[in-house]
Order: C-alpha cells, then sequence, then structure tokens
C-alpha cells in the first residue's frame, strides 16, 4: 500500500506519465524487436472483448513476470494483442472514456483506472495541442493503444556513458504516429523515455507491467534533449528536469 507521504511523493514527480503511462505508451527494450512499435492495427474480433474480460485476461498474463525466464518483449505483444481485441463499443469501456476532466491547462487527462497490483491501467485524454515532455518509466514495459483521435511518440533509448560536457546520452528509436487502433510498446531497456503530442482529440489505454511503486516512483524522470544529434545521426544529449 501506499502511504500518503508517498502519494503525495508521486504527485510532485509531476503528475505526468505516472498514471499514465505513467504509473503511461512509451517504451516500448529489452527486445530483440525495436522498442518502439508501431503503428500496426491491431486484429479485432467481429464482436470484441469486454472490458472485464480484458482485465481478467491481463492479471493472467502479467502474473508471468515473475517468472526468471520472463520476456519483456513478448509480452508486450501479448498485452497488445490482447488489447487490441477489445470491444471499443463496450459500455465498461465508455464509462470510464466518459469521465473525461482536464485539471492541467495543456497537459492531457491522466486517469489510473487499473491497479491491481501485477499491472496498471491509465487513460489518457489530450485535447489538440497537449503533450506530454520526455519522460521513463523505470523499470516497466509499456503498452499505449490508441482509441480515438492522434497521437505522436517519440521515443528513446538511455545509453550508457556521458557526453564530453557531463550530459545523458538517448538514441532516437524513431517517431510513430498513431490512429485508432494502433498501438507502441516499450521495454525496460528500450525506447522507455518518450515523448507525446496530440494535434487533435485522442484517447489512449496504457497498460504498463509491472505498475508504479514508491521506488519506482522514486526513479520517474521528465528530460529535456538537445536540439540535434551530438554523436552520428540519432545520439542526443538530454539531462534531467527538476521536479515541479
Ligand atoms: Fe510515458
Amino acid at each position: 500500500m501506499i502511504s500518503r507521504r508517498s502519494s503525495l511523493h508521486l504527485t510532485a514527480r509531476a503528475v505526468t506519465a505516472l498514471l499514465a503511462f505513467g504509473r503511461l505508451l512509451s517504451g516500448r527494450a529489452v527486445a530483440a524487436q525495436a522498442a518502439l512499435v508501431g503503428p500496426a492495427s491491431l486484429p479485432r474480433s467481429s464482436s470484441g472483448l469486454h472490458w472485464d474480460t480484458i482485465l481478467h485476461e491481463l492479471q493472467a498474463l502479467t502474473r508471468t513476470q515473475y517468472a526468471p525466464d520472463w520476456n519483456e518483449a513478448a509480452h508486450v505483444e501479448a498485452v497488445a494483442s490482447l488489447l487490441g481485441a477489445v470491444d471499443v463499443t463496450d459500455p465498461a469501456l465508455q464509462r470510464l472514456l466518459d469521465r473525461y476532466q482536464s485539471t492541467r491547462r495543456d497537459f492531457p487527462a491522466i486517469r489510473t483506472v487499473h491497479d491491481g497490483g501485477d499491472f496498471s491501467v491509465t487513460v489518457l485524454q489530450f485535447q489538440a495541442g497537449e503533450s506530454i515532455e520526455l519522460h521513463n518509466h523505470p523499470r516497466m514495459t509499456g503498452v499505449i493503444l490508441c482509441i480515438t483521435g492522434s497521437v505522436t511518440i517519440e521515443a528513446f533509448t538511455l545509453l550508457d556513458g556521458t557526453t564530453p560536457e557531463g550530459h545523458l546520452r538517448i538514441q532516437h528509436e524513431g517517431d510513430v504516429v498513431l490512429g485508432p487502433g494502433d498501438h507502441a510498446t516499450l521495454v525496460s531497456g528500450r525506447g522507455n523515455i518518450h515523448a507525446l503530442q496530440a494535434t487533435e482529440w485522442c484517447e489512449l489505454i496504457d497498460v504498463f507491467t509491472p505498475p508504479y511503486t514508491p521506488d519506482r516512483a522514486d526513479a520517474y524522470r521528465r528530460y529535456a534533449r538537445s536540439a540535434t544529434p551530438v554523436e552520428g545521426t540519432d545520439i542526443y544529449a538530454a539531462w534531467e528536469l527538476g521536479e515541479d
């Protein structure tokens, strides 16, 4: 259980991704595959799975994270396939989306709608022009499914070492534009730092495995990066931003 002190600390750690992908899409390494996957329209059954069935299946899937041979890349693909089968017309899901309430100007609404211990599910809703700056999802995997609208995600991998100026080194994994039914994934070691930008009304569902805990919240960071690469064509300098 998270104490009140811990909860306050989470909030101070910047509203951000914590809950969404943050407590939210991102990462997408440990992967033999690119951390940033997508856009790729997921297969949908004719009827789709109800939201409670999705949660039930996610619980079974995420229990495997404790196995010594757990494979993050395979896990996020399994989660993505499951999410892609959701019936977006299911009233239970629609009720979650209908609870939209903007609390911060120029920042998306982020609500954790499930936090069952082994995984968390976050709903993110962006007005046109809203964004989330670069941030990480420490020691976590994430799957972001776009339900409505469109969002652009840029993903980076944190590299070893520093620049001559002492800055962090991050490698650009790519940019992706998600539309309805598209997903993106991240894993702990690749594509784990990302930023999101919506140019239109957009609704996303993020599944994080494992969920945020106080220790992972402590490792949560926001970043700024150099405007241009400092090595080759895809390695940028980055530095942590202070708490709000
Ligand atoms: Fe995120």
